[in-house]
């Protein structure tokens, strides 16, 4: 019993609309109006009702990391789970599971004290519920039983988080990356990559610094190589800055670009990841990231 995907994701932005200008203009995810949440920005791009959702706030931020269960039983045994481990665990109210339409959530923080939800039963109510048409003719987004994509968070006392990614929730270790320090005089960097109940390479990755935004980037993946490029001439055309140029992972195959959405919020954009069978993997260490490309240009 695990995790079955990264279901969904909720940040708040500083200036209202930012998101979904970003999402509709640039990403080509699908503007979803609800009438009792018109503050809010809800940004589709498949069958689930919603992937992204963005709240007013103070900062732009992550707030929380919406991760599905496949069945209430899985649901209930994890929660079992996460409160043995001394964690504490807060029941979301019938409103706010109404607003990520899921059937129940709880709301609890990984060590590094990043926000997780966990949820089970999807709801799609009819405002949700037309089907994904992408503003900028994405065909599709790879998602189905596999998500929404995959987040990095970050996660400074890496070990002790990686630990409650396996031992509680259920996580499988995918890759453990280790590359020299990024400046003189700084700590090796690491990211711990795993995956959830499902073919997707990682769901989840672990970076061992901080983060000013509570994330170091999501990502969305396309069916094409083209689309990838098609999305990196919009980012140009909006003038957006690049986080990274295009390059192809070592561990995940993925072709793509980052570019720094609203907030500073990064969001990894590519096609081509692989999906593996579980049974016939063993995880990986690993000292190279990127085959190619993927010049990285840090903020600041
Ligand atoms: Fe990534």
């Amino acid at each position: 019993m695990s995790v079955a995907n990264l279901g969904y994701l909720h940040v708040s932005e500083q200036a209202a609309g930012s998101w979904r200008s970003f999402g509709t203009d640039v990403l080509g995810t699908m503007d979803v109006p609800r009438c009792d949440y018109e503050d809010c920005t809800f940004l589709k791009i498949d069958d689930a009702p919603f992937r992204l959702m963005a709240s007013p706030g103070e900062t732009d931020k992550l707030v929380s990391a919406g991760l599905e269960t496949a069945s209430a039983s899985d649901y209930q045994a994890l929660i079992e789970k996460i409160k043995a481990a001394g964690v504490d665990v807060q029941a979301g109210t019938r409103e706010e599971a109404e607003q990520r339409c899921v059937t129940e959530f709880v709301r609890f923080n990984d060590p590094a004290g990043n926000c997780l939800e966990l949820y089970y039963g999807r709801t799609n109510p009819q405002e949700c519920n037309s089907p994904f048409e992408s503003p900028q003719g994405v065909s599709r987004f790879v998602t189905g039983d596999m998500g929404l994509g995959h987040v990095v968070l970050p996660a400074p006392d890496i070990e002790q988080v990686r630990a409650f990614y396996i031992d509680v929730l259920g996580f499988g270790d995918s890759d453990d990356l280790r590359l020299p320090p990024p400046a003189e005089g700084a700590p090796d960097m690491r990211v711990i990559f795993m995956h959830a109940n499902n073919p997707r390479h990682h769901s989840v990755a672990l970076f061992n610094g901080p983060s000013p935004v509570g994330i170091v980037h999501m990502m969305l993946e396309v069916t094409s190589i083209d689309e990838v490029g098609a999305c990196l001439d919009r980012v140009h055309q909006a003038g957006l800055p690049l986080l990274s140029s295009l390059g192809r992972h070592c561990n995940d195959n993925m072709l793509s670009f980052y570019v720094f959405g609203p907030g500073g919020i990064a969001v990894e954009y590519g096609y081509d990841g692989l999906q593996l069978d579980w049974n016939e993997f063993s995880p990986t260490v690993s000292t190279r990231g990127d085959f190619w490309g993927h010049a990285y240009q840090m903020p600041g």
